[in-house]
């Protein structure tokens, strides 16, 4: 007899997984051993047991308490990624594991490591949530440890959540690294000023290079600010009516002084004028991103462009710069603390592209990249006064 449910559709792992009976058999195998249970909930932090089709037969109390309530007394049979509410999970009917992009995932990595080498395996995992627990973001290491008792093979796996590690990091690097570099810039010009005797168009120039460092110091702030507030879900949205020409072309100012602007050119195409009802101030950390992660990418030299097109319910932003990104690349962004820019606290500007465009400015984000088209980021932004008109009819 087969025991096993077969569903083939998978672009990575295997989809198969066993019949709730075969499922409850094995499970109940693993709970005769009462020191593998006791040592299970005697672990400091989430753990679970799988079986080889990357099953849950048994979640510790610390894990279960993370759970949405509805799902933590149904985790038999489910994977890894179904009880966190990855977003991936429920994009195939494999569920778990079985998309393209699963291939980059460090939970399912050693998940199968473990299993193929019977040894300990770690790695890190970074998944965008979402379900009735809200859509969020998570950064885990991930412990897969081989497990046979009697003649059933079992995977222990052990959770650690280092979001908040990874938080620091980012506030470190900017405010170790990027926010005294800005305000070392500051000292020095406040000292030529004060030391030296300029003549007037240097004196001109030198107030003009301290407005715009105080600028850039004051707008490193704000961003680590709103990104905290972002995902606690405190943001306050504050829609005014957005000169659209004009809100781009300050952002594109300000990275022409920006160490990634240096050498490289931003060329604006068909902005059109208009106003939109938006919040300005978020709007333009996402064009920040965009455009930081462009000029990133851009040869010494190169130019990376930027066009705007307004209708009466939307306004659409496309950012664009030479170069393909490699397809495992791709399948990790918009993943909070995905980067490939080495550097401990990178990998927070695609996230907060998503976070700010979908969740407060209510609008949309993709992204194409292959040999035809080069690298092109696309926002759509609605415009909030049409949007709160409409719902309120
Ligand atoms: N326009 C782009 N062209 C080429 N690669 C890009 C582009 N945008 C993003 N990437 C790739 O995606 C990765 C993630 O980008 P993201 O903005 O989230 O983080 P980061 O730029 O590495 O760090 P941070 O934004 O926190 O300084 C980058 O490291 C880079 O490899
Ligand atoms: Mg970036």
């Amino acid at each position: 007899m087969n025991t096993r449910l077969t569903v083939n559709d998978t672009a990575f792992a295997s989809a198969t997984r066993l019949e709730p009976d075969r499922l409850q058999a094995q499970r109940d195998a693993f709970l005769a051993d009462t020191t593998a249970v006791a040592l299970l909930e005697a672990m400091p932090g989430a753990a679970m047991i799988l079986n080889r089709h990357r099953q849950v037969l048994l979640a510790n109390q610390q894990l279960r308490e993370t759970l949405d309530p509805a799902d933590a007394d149904r985790v038999v049979g489910m994977r890894p990624g179904e009880l966190l509410q990855c977003v991936r999970a429920s994009e195939r009917p494999g569920g778990c594991g079985t998309t393209h992009a699963c291939s980059q995932c460090g939970a399912v990595g050693a998940i199968l490591e473990c299993l193929s080498t019977r040894k300990r395996s770690t790695h890190e995992c970074r998944i965008r949530t979402s379900g009735r627990m809200g859509v969020g973001a998570m950064d885990l290491r991930v412990h897969a440890s081989w497990l046979p008792i009697r003649d059933q093979e079992y995977v222990v796996v052990a959770v650690e959540d280092i979001s908040g590690e990874k938080r620091r990091a980012v506030l470190e690097r900017t405010f170790f690294h990027d926010l005294l570099n800005t305000c070392a810039g500051l000292q020095g010009l406040a000292e030529m000023l004060a030391s030296e005797q300029p003549d007037l168009e240097t004196e001109t120039s030198l107030k003009q290079d301290l407005t715009r460092l105080s600028s850039l110091a004051v707008e490193q702030i704000q961003s680590q600010r709103q990104l905290l507030a972002a995902e606690q879900g405190a943001l306050g949205v504050q829609v005014g009516r957005v000169d659209v020409a004009e809100l781009i072309a300050s952002q594109v100012s300000l990275l022409r002084h920006h160490p990634v602007g240096q050498g490289r050119h931003v060329e604006l195409e068909n902005v059109r004028k208009g106003t939109l009802h938006t919040d300005p101030s978020l709007l333009g950390r996402v064009l920040t991103n965009l455009l930081k992660n462009a000029l990133e990418a851009t040869p010494d030299g190169g130019t990376v462009s930027v066009s705007a097109e307004l209708d009466s319910d939307d306004l659409t932003v496309s950012v664009h710069n030479e170069g393909v990104i490699p397809q495992p690349v791709q399948l990790q962004i918009f993943q909070r603390s995905f980067s490939t820019k080495g550097g401990e606290g990178r990998g927070v500007g695609t996230y907060s592209v998503k976070l700010l465009t979908e969740r407060y400015l209510k609008g949309d984000v993709q992204f194409v990249s292959n040999d035809r088209l080069g690298t092109l980021f696309v926002i759509v932004i609605p415009d909030l006064a049409r949007v709160e008109h409409r719902l309120a009819a």
